[in-house]
């Protein structure tokens, strides 16, 4: 009998990763599928119950339960702890264990594209909400040396640097103090949803400062190319959009349920085909 994986969210009509992971799957030679399942706040407790009981091996926790999970599970990873986000479960003996793979398929997925390591470079981090906090956490984790964090409400970047449990070099600044000070930077991380469809001509900061010689990655994917990957690349800056992070997250997923790394090109390319 086949396993079954899935995506649990609201809204999950349009979600890509069922096309993403039933692709590995049969590429592979895994006989399973993955199912979307629409969830609303007040079914989760109801459908962790009902995924338990009926062997779910394993599935991902989109918006709005990546936190309101964590108390459902069994077990939770310290970092998807620390974040206080889950996206990814596994089900081992009977057990549900979160994990959270956001932080590290960016990182992945920015390492691939930028084509040097990162952790020593001088990296800004637009925005303190939930994504930003995957990415700056394990950021911290793995042992980055400077990320910097700017946010239109700086008290958030504060409060975000000040609750990380790893040691790592952090200045919080205001969208102005960072426009002035951009040039410092090797590495700018946008983690906002400014710039999303279908408001997308708009962008958090402006870029005045931004070197040629700099990387600019916005975790968006709908637009393909935001506004601010526009501006940067009329600075000379190389950019990215979130493909490759929601491609990597999902390839590391992927691999905790399976025990297989599923390829990351192949998924980027399943998303792609479909976005369009
Ligand atoms: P996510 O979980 O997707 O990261 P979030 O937790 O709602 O989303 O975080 C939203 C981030 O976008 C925050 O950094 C927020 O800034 P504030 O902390 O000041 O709220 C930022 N953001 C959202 N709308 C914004 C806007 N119109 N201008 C500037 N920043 C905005």
């Amino acid at each position: 009998m086949g396993k079954l994986y899935g995506v649990i969210g609201d809204p999950i009509a349009h979600s890509l990763s069922p096309a993403m992971h039933n692709d590995a799957f049969s590429s592979l030679g895994i006989n399973a599928h993955y199912q979307a399942f629409h969830v609303n706040r007040e079914n989760l407790p109801a459908a962790i119950k009902g995924m338990k009981a009926i062997g779910v091996a394993g599935f991902n926790v989109t918006i709005p339960h990546k936190t309101a999970i964590i108390p459902l599970l069994d077990e939770v990873d310290p970092l998807a702890t620390a974040i206080g986000a889950v996206n990814t479960v596994v089900n081992i003996n009977g057990r549900f264990i979160g994990y959270n793979t956001d932080g590290e398929g960016f990182i992945r997925g920015l390492h691939e594209e930028y084509g040097q390591p990162v952790l020593d470079k001088r990296i800004l981090i637009i925005g303190a909400g939930g994504a930003a906090r995957a990415i700056y956490y394990t950021f911290g984790q793995q042992g980055a040396k400077q990320v910097d964090i700017a946010n239109r409400t700086p008290d958030n970047a504060l409060q975000l640097k000040e609750s990380c449990p790893y040691l790592v070099e952090t200045a919080a600044f205001t969208m102005e103090e960072a426009e002035r000070n951009l040039a410092n930077y090797d590495i700018i991380i946008q983690t906002t949803s400014i710039g999303m469809s279908p408001k997308v001509n708009a962008s958090p900061l402006q870029l005045t400062n931004i070197r040629s010689d700099a990387f600019l990655s916005d975790i968006i994917y709908n637009p393909a190319e935001t506004f601010i990957m526009k501006e940067a690349k009329k600075h000379g800056a190389r950019v990215q959009n979130g493909m490759k992070m929601f491609a990597y997250q999902g390839a590391l997923a992927f691999e905790k349920w399976t025990g297989t790394y599923a390829d990351p090109k192949r998924m980027m390319k399943i998303v792609q085909e479909r976005l369009g």
